[in-house]
């Protein structure tokens, strides 16, 4: 049923994974599939491109910009979405008109590829394998599932998955039920649709990071009526949140840390919502606090002009481990300039340049020091 699912199933074949992250079952068995069979070496099915690409993901990223393509309102990529209750999930509910390429199932293509090829390498039990990748490992290391990104990245660049989403293509143009998609498509409009949804596709699920909303920590409502920001901004101001005084380095905790801070921020402070724009947490997530769109809390005197970003713990005596800093440095960062809301040009600050505070600590200044765009 997952792996030919119903009009509904975006919303029902998914899962919470323990990093917080949702995963569609669908394109993850299908991964896991080829892998199994590459493993015991059954031959595939002749077909244009590899399979683990075509079932995880490049079917279904084909098609939602061939469909997009007959339909110009229509959604190529996300939402995603939210559950009733993340401590004890059963209803997943989409926050806007599914595309065919849900969150969800980019997380479960993802996967499906990541895993699929270790199975096909390194033969195990299934059993062990998914439990190996979606939890925390024993001394309490970062379950895997929480550098699918990056891993995806670093064994399919934009070209790659390109190729795999032309061949998905021409097999569409071949199958009856596809067909008609392809009828009016010459050879290189096809190969633009290839690009365009590779592109987008990378730009949104590898290179750009992976942002907590706010219903899946627990965010209570704004208060009140918020101001809107007019990206892209010239400046970005690093805090850290010195109370939590811990860095946190799982969902739970880090869900746990941004209802703190905004419990504190809203009836201690009197501010209308969590200070900052984001959040960044040492489980490998960014958490969303007021966000790309609306005016925050951070930097008095400055708050419309920048992003605030606050790590998670004190650090006076030492820095973010290396995966955090990185996490804003090379991801964040640069994804904000290439999606219009940071200038180019941006300036990067840490909080004690703006004001009378010694955040964002001693140690976590120094690094910023050396990140481009910092004056
Ligand atoms: C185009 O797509 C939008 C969004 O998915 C949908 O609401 C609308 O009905 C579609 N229009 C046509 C003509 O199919
Ligand atoms: C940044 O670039 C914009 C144009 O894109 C320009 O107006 C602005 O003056 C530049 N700012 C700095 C600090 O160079």
């Amino acid at each position: 049923e997952l792996l030919h699912p119903g009009p509904e199933a975006a919303e029902r074949g998914v899962v919470l994974a323990p990093d917080g992250s949702t995963v569609a079952v669908g394109p993850l068995l299908a991964g896991l599939e080829v892998g199994l069979k590459r493993a015991a070496g059954t031959p595939a099915a002749p077909a244009p491109g590899d399979p683990l690409y075509a079932v995880t993901l490049a079917e279904a990223l084909g098609t939602s910009y061939l469909l997009a393509r007959a339909n110009g309102t229509r959604a190529t990529l996300g939402p995603g979405g939210c559950w009733d209750d993340v401590e004890d999930p059963q209803v997943f509910t989409l926050v806007g008109p599914p595309s065919p390429v849900p969150d969800a199932l980019a997380n479960g293509a993802l996967d499906g590829v990541l895993l699929g090829a270790q199975l096909a390498e390194t033969p195990a039990p299934l059993a062990a394998l998914l439990r190996g990748y979606y939890h925390p490992g024993a001394a309490g290391e970062r379950a895997p599932s929480s550098f699918r990104r990056r891993r995806f990245g670093a064994r399919t660049g934009p070209e790659k998955l390109e190729e795999e989403v032309a061949a998905a293509l021409r097999l569409l143009r071949v199958l009856p039920a596809t067909r008609s998609l392809l009828e009016d498509v010459g050879d290189e409009e096809a190969a633009a649709v290839a690009r365009r949804a590779a592109r987008d596709f990378v730009d949104a699920y590898v290179e750009c990071p992976a942002v907590v909303p706010r219903c899946m920590w627990g965010a209570r409502p704004y208060r009140g009526t918020p101001s809107a920001l007019t990206p892209p901004l010239p400046f970005v101001y690093i805090h850290h949140t010195h109370e939590p005084g811990a860095p946190c380095r799982t969902f739970a905790a880090c869900a746990r840390a941004m209802r703190a801070m905004q419990r504190f921020h809203q009836d201690t402070r009197g501010w209308d919502d969590i200070g900052y724009s984001f959040v960044v947490g040492s489980d490998g997530y960014l958490y969303e606090g007021r966000g790309w769109h609306w005016v925050g809390a951070h930097t008095r005197g400055y708050n419309s002009r920048g992003y605030g970003v606050g790590y998670v713990g004190d650090y006076t005596a030492s820095p973010p481990d290396v995966d955090a800093l990185a996490l804003v440095r090379d991801a964040f960062l640069p994804c904000a300039v290439r999606t219009g809301r940071l200038r180019h040009n941006y300036t990067l600050r840490g909080h004690r340049q703006m004001g009378r505070t010694e955040c964002p600590g001693d140690s976590l200044f120094r690094e910023i020091e050396t990140w481009h765009g910092f004056q």
